[in-house]
């Protein structure tokens, strides 16, 4: 597809991004060798983006997606192999979470193929989830030795409920669209060709809305829950940051990269 509009942010490597005439902004993780993973530098370069586009009167709607295949598989797991618990506590990425958390826009996720982990966390940071049938919900980090880290203990429990959160977070099992539809996580199910049509022609119609109107709309929803959701979020943070203390840490993430079952002891 030719795109008829320049990048909107310059010096992106991770991400392709675009203003339309109708005010929306799109960006698309564009890792696709690595599943879109979440490396720091493609957090990064959203949160840069996103902080550009809060000042920007011209960008009224996000429309965040992965592209047809896979919204993203999580964060990077090979950065995650010499972090220490020390190193979560201080790594940058927390900042980069924060301006996403923070950005006052309305923004929909756009969600083809797997969204997992990290993945799961940034397209629930997002306002709107429009899913393509082939789109697959997980929070597998268990598989990993650890849990999720940015809000999706939360998150996910506020979306779904606590069984269904607790399945997903315990198992590393993974939610169909049409079950995450069900279950309330998604708002609309398509055919995967008309994911991101149909969340941009949203992202359009919100962006025709009045723009200070939609901000304090998007601000009053989230004091439904956001507001609850703090001392939780603080709290899964500490517990990401110690389970990277541990051998079964280790002992995941060298399965993944070494494409072998783990096995955990308990330590
Ligand atoms: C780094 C990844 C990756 C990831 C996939 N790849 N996911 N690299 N980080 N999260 C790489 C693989 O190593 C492989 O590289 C290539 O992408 C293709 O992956 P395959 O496994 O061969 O593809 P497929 O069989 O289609 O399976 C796709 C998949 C699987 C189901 C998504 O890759 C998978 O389970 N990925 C990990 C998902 C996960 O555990 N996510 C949670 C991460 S932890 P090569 O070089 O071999 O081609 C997390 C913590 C959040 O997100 C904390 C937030 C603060």
């Amino acid at each position: 597809m030719v795109n008829a509009h320049p990048p909107y942010m310059d010096g992106c490597d991770d991400i392709l991004t675009s203003l339309d005439d109708s005010h929306v902004l799109t960006i698309t993780i564009n890792r696709p060798k690595a599943r879109n993973a979440l490396r720091t530098q493609l957090l990064h370069e959203i949160a840069q983006t996103l902080d550009k586009a809060t000042s920007d009167d011209n960008v009224r709607c996000v429309v965040l997606t992965g592209g047809d295949k896979v919204f993203a598989a999580g964060a990077d797991i090979t950065e995650m192999a010499d972090k220490t618990s020390v190193g979560v506590l201080q790594d940058p990425r927390a900042n980069h979470w924060r301006t996403i958390r923070d950005f006052p826009k309305p923004m929909i996720a756009a969600v083809n193929g797997f969204c997992l982990g990290g993945g799961n966390e940034l397209a629930m940071h997002c306002d709107i989830l429009i899913a393509g049938k082939n789109a697959q919900f997980g929070q597998p980090e268990i598989n990993l030795g650890i849990i999720p880290g940015a809000g999706g203990t939360q998150r996910l429990t506020a979306m779904i409920g606590k069984s269904k959160a607790m399945r997903l977070v315990l198992s590393g099992e993974f939610l169909s669209a049409e079950d995450a539809e069900r279950a309330g996580l998604v708002s609309e199910v398509c055919e995967p060709e008309l994911t991101l049509e149909k969340a941009t022609a949203l992202a359009r119609k919100i962006a025709s809305k009045a723009p200070v109107a939609a901000r304090l709309a998007k601000e009053s929803v989230l004091k439904a829950s956001d507001g609850l959701l703090a001392e939780g979020i603080a709290f899964e943070r500490k517990a990401f940051a110690l389970l990277f203390a541990t051998d079964d840490k280790s002992e995941g993430v060298s399965a993944f990269m070494e494409k072998r079952k783990p096995n955990f002891k308990g330590h």
